[in-house]
Parts: structure tokens; sequence; C-alpha cells
């Protein structure tokens, strides 16, 4: 089902051979991976060779030339005839006959087919259109067929708009409709009406990237996908700064993981960066964003989008930003009340559904900054966060523990305030080109790159998730892992500059960031905590039964950790509901029980016949 919505056609410079119908592969040499190994014992992460491959990248967004309307696919003397139409350089006409002479009415400047578009399930057909403006640039205009039905009159405002010339007769306009709807062709493209993965190619507004040329069907407002410069101004000027920096290196790797999550099949969700103001936050994100687009501030066109907006707001924001780095700062902008669902509904990838219209659909990685945690701002509405929410965006602390903020290497630069700034302003002359050459190797070698994605992840988990509870922080380990992932894959494609390592170990350091503040509201985390740290502190007075020693705490036999009941009670859980802690506790595997009095299990310690206790497991400790 066609949206009924705004629907105004994407509309292009056009860069191909006029005359061609062939797909437009402008080949290009990079570095790819061939990943070749299972994962070793050492600190190697993986391994991967580095070969040459000529790419396929379908371009649309270089510069026009300037032609006249020969070339747009006919020769001055040629002539066709569609319909009761004739085309040639001079322009369409209608040809009809009055009282037995045959007579010509001006439709339009000469305007040709290329090619039909549908998408990927044979539907959405459209039409790209060729033609020259008054200034010779040659055009194209991707027309969505249904919009004939719907927006006729838009349609033909559009391709006035574009420089297309109408004919000055009345019947000009229907005649040009009428046109539209007999062009035909035998080429065809796919399209898509969002950015993303269109099978195995990865469409960008004004270019795709892969076998296949894709077109965007939706409509044309402007899109944020800049670039300025080359890879290289970008890895010197920007991408080196970071090493040295977990918070930059680890913003950098999630810009570079968005694209990544289809192909390990990660659902979407992110990161929200929180700290004091002036602590280089949201430097961080325009870190992230400069892979995508122009992170300037004040900038109509950036790529950094901010929370001061509305949920439906930020539905059409994702959905324009499928497969793609949501960056969007200032978490304290969005109204209190609505963050809870918001959060849901951006990491979860479908928006409402509305009568009449197919529910829009997005997989994003979010990348968020703020002074308040979602916690503290949802709790200004009276609303206390769930785990849910919790877990689509994971926490970190600006404060990266060297009195710099965000930052733990300045580089030289005399203040961390002035490292800041500094890359505030390299940010904004170097974009979007590392997204471009991350494309081309993710379509030439998606396979290989979603295995060796997949193995670091596994990698990452090893390291992480050993003592660790509960379902969160698995799946938290998944897209930090899938974070450390991407920034290592880029690092061995020759995007970043970094050494082989880095962007792995600053996603480990945000992780443990994470783990920090998973402590404030994961009740099992929590509890586990409550009784790790008693035991900690008293673990001297754990009397050793065999030896006949007196305790005021318990025992410690076989492994486990034995606390009186009401030390349990009142010590270790001193106020907070002790059932619960212990229930928490069980839950994981710490709390070692069995039959029906569960939280109170005999346990014999030989001086104390059948003593009453709560009995602990170890592995609690680690
Ligand atoms: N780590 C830092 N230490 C000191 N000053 C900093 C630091 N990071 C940034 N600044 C200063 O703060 C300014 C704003 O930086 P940035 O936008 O990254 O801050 P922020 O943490 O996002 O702050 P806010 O919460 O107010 O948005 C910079 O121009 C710089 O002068
Ligand atoms: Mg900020």
């Amino acid at each position: 089902m066609v949206r009924n919505k705004s629907v105004r056609p994407s509309i292009s410079i056009y860069l191909r051979s006029p005359v061609s119908h062939m797909l437009d592969l402008a080949a290009f040499s990079l570095h790819t991976l061939r990943e070749d190994t299972t994962m070793s014992e050492n600190k190697e992460l993986v391994k991967l060779e580095i070969i040459d491959i000529k790419q396929p990248r379908n371009s649309d967004k270089d510069e026009p030339e300037e032609t006249d309307s020969d070339e747009i696919g006919l020769d001055d003397d040629a002539e066709e005839q569609i319909g009761d139409f004739v085309v040639n350089a001079g322009g369409v006409y209608f040809r009809h006959e009055v009282k037995g002479e045959m007579v010509d009415i001006h439709v339009c400047s000469t305007l040709t087919i290329e090619a039909e578009s549908r998408n990927k399930d044979g539907k959405d057909w459209g039409k790209l259109l060729m033609f020259s403006d008054p200034s010779g640039k040659r055009k194209t205009y991707h027309l969505r067929t249904s919009a004939l039905a719907f927006q006729a009159s838009q349609v033909v405002a559009d391709l006035i708009h574009e420089g297309l010339r109408l004919g000055a007769q009345g019947r000009s306009r229907s005649l040009l409709i009428q046109y539209l709807h007999l062009l035909r062709s035998s080429n065809h493209v796919l399209s898509s009406s969002q950015p993303g993965w269109v099978n195995d190619n990865f469409l960008l507004p004004n270019e795709s990237f892969g076998r296949q040329r894709v077109l965007l069907s939706n409509d044309s407002k402007p899109h944020n996908f800049r670039q300025a410069g080359t890879l290289d101004d970008w890895k010197t000027n920007v991408a080196s700064l970071c090493p040295g920096n977990s918070r930059l290196l680890f913003g950098a790797s999630v810009g570079f993981a968005a694209p990544i999550l289809r192909l390990v099949n990660l659902e979407g969700g992110g990161f929200h960066v929180c700290g004091t103001s002036s602590t280089g936050k949201s430097t961080a994100l325009q870190i992230a964003s400069s892979i995508y687009g122009n992170a300037e501030e004040g900038n109509s066109d950036r790529y950094l989008i901010n929370w001061d907006t509305t949920k439906g707001a930020l539905e059409m924001a994702a959905e324009s930003l499928n497969d793609c780095l949501f960056a969007c700062d200032e978490l304290g902008l969005i109204d209190a009340d609505v963050l809870g669902p918001t959060l849901y509904m951006l990491a979860n990838g479908t928006g409402k559904g509305r009568m009449g219209e197919t529910k829009r659909a997005w997989r994003i990685m979010i990348f968020t900054s703020g002074e308040v945690s979602i916690a503290a701002h949802m709790a200004t509405a009276g609303v206390e966060t769930k785990m849910g929410q919790e877990v689509r965006l994971l926490q970190i602390a600006a404060d990266a523990g060297k009195d710099m903020g965000m930052f733990e290497d300045i580089h030289g630069f005399s203040s961390p305030s002035e490292y800041a700034n500094h890359i505030k302003n390299v940010t904004s002359l170097y974009y979007g080109e590392p997204l471009r050459v991350w494309l081309s190797q993710l379509v030439s070698e998606r396979q290989a790159i979603a295995i060796a994605a997949q193995r670091i992840i596994e990698r990452f988990k090893a390291v992480v998730l050993p003592g660790t509870v509960g379902a969160v922080t698995p799946r938290a380990a998944m897209r930090f892992g899938a974070v450390a992932a991407a920034g290592e894959l880029a690092t061995k494609l020759g995007l970043t500059g970094w050494n082989e390592g880095q962007a792995f170990d600053a996603a480990v350091t945000c992780f443990a960031s994470w783990k920090v503040h998973l402590k404030t509201f994961d009740p099992t985390a929590k509890a586990v905590e409550r009784v790790r740290h008693f035991i900690v502190d008293n673990e001297a007075h754990f009397a050793d039964p065999t030896g006949g020693g007196d305790s005021t705490v318990g025992y410690y036999k076989k492994g486990a950790f034995l606390i009186f009941p009401e030390v349990f009670r009142e010590q270790v859980c001193n106020g907070v509901d002790y059932q619960e802690v212990a229930e928490q506790i069980e839950k994981v595997g710490f709390l070692l029980t069995s039959g029906t009095n569960r939280r109170r299990r005999s346990g014999k310690v030989t001086h104390l016949c059948s003593a009453r206790v709560t009995r602990c497991g170890n592995r609690i400790m680690v």
C-alpha cells in the first residue's frame, strides 16, 4: 500500500552518459578484507587479509555537466513517436489532426525516460525521467507513478521547478500528464522509500552502493548525508584525535556500527552519554556524525539532530536514517513524559499505526548525550524508567575519570576546552566520505564482514561477560560488542588509522561504565551487589565450621557462604525486602537452595547441628 503522506518525487542530478542504459558503476579501487581464521587465543581479534577490489558505487551526486538536449537521448533529427506524442530535440509535441491537417501542440521541452523502477516487493512503481533545464544542465526526476493519480499537479510543479519548460498552450499541462502516463522503458531499477539496505545494496539519498542501482522513491526533502573532503582528510584531521580517548574511539565506532546491525541481526538501540555541561559530550557526537555528514553547530543541513521535537518528528527522522546513525543531542529537551514511549519506538523500529498508511519501519543505532540520565529526566514527569527503556539506551558516564571530562588524552592541546573546540572545527570541515567508503566495503564483502563482526562480538562477550548475571547484561554486551567489531573492522579496512585493539578496548571501558550505571536500575544487579558487598566486607568473619570457631555472621563451607538468616535480614538487606533480595540472587544462581523453604536452607555445620542459614555460592565474589 502506498503511504498517504506528502509525496514529492525525488530529484537528483544525473551524471551518466545520456544514451547509456547500462547501470553506472563508477568503479574505484579500495581495500577490503578476507576473513580467514577462527578466533585465536592470543590478543589478536581476528585475522584479516587486505586485498584490492573494484567496487561498484552508483552515484548521482557529482557535479552536473552542462549539456544540450541532444544529449538526453535524441539526435538533432531523431524523432520518436509515443502514442499521439512526438519527441524530438525541440521538445515533446502532441500531434493530432485538425480539419484534415496534422497539428502539433507543444507540451514541454524534451523529456525522456531512462528506466522504470519498483521496490524489492515489486510495488511502488516509478519512472526515472531525464530532461535538461534552460541552462542546459541535465537532470533526472524520479517519478512515483502513483503520484500521477493523486498529485499530478505537484508532479508538474516539481518538473517546472527543476527547469522543465512547459508549453504555452492551455492543454500543455494535461497533455504532459498524459504523456507521463504513456512513457515506458525496458530498463528496470530497484527503488526504496528509505535509505539503508535494499537486498545486498545500500542506498543513500543520492547514491547507492552495490551491484544494483537503487533509487530513493520517497519525497525529496533535503537530506543531511553531506560530504566534504577525502577519507584521508577525515582520518588525518578527525580520526587521529580519538586514540587515547575511550569515549571518542567508542563514539566513532558507534557511527561505523549502524550499518552492520542488520548484518549481524542485532536489534536497534543505542547509547546515551550522560554528564555535566561542557565536558565534551556533544563533541563526541560530532565525531560520530562526521562519518555521515556535516556536524557543525547551527548548520541547517547538519547531520546531528536534537531531542527538541515531537515523537512524530523523531519517527520521521528515524525512518530517514534507517540502517544509519541516529545522532540526537540534548536528551533533556524532549518532554519527559514522552521519552519512555519514544525510546521504545525508536529502538523497536516501528512507527505509529495510522489509518490508510503503511507503518514506518527502520533499524537505527542511537547515539545521544545530555546532562540528565533517562531516569532523572523521566522522574521530572513522575514516571519511573522501565528496565526495557534502560536497555534500549545504554548509559555511559561522560566523566572518563581523568579530570578532563570526556577526554583522557588531549594530544598536546593546551586544555580540554581547546581540544574540544579543535574537534568541533575539524568535524565541520571533513565529513561524509568515511561512510561512503565503509558502505562500498560492506556491500562488496558483506558476508565476510558479517562473520568477522560476529566473531569479534563473541570475543567481546568472552571478555566482559564472565561473572555477570541476569539477562540485561548479555543483551547490552551484544550492542557494545557490535561497536567494538565495527571499530576494529573499520580500522582493519583502513578507515581510521587507529591501532588494532584500540576500538575494542574502548568498548570494554565504556561497557564498564555502563555496568556501574546498571546497578542503579537493575534489581538483580542491585541485589547481587548488596550481598557481594556484605561478603567482601565481612569475609574474615565467616568462620570455618570444622575449626570450631564462633561467628557473628555465618560460616564458609564447601564453596558457600552460609549467612545466618537474621544477619541476612538485618545486616545484608538492612531495611529492604529481604525476600525480594533472596529471590533476585536465587534467580541468577547465587543462592544455593532447594525445597519449599528455599530462602532458609538448613546447612549442616559440624558443631552447629542443622543451623538454619542462607547459603550463598562463592561465585558471587567474581
Ligand atoms: N572536557 C572538557 N573540559 C573543559 N571544557 C570542555 C570540555 N569539553 C568541552 N569543553 C568546552 O565546552 C564547550 C562545549 O563542548 P561540548 O558541546 O562538547 O559540551 P557538552 O558536554 O555537550 O556540554 P552541554 O551539556 O552543555 O551540551 C566547548 O566549546 C569547550 O569550550
Ligand atoms: Mg552538548
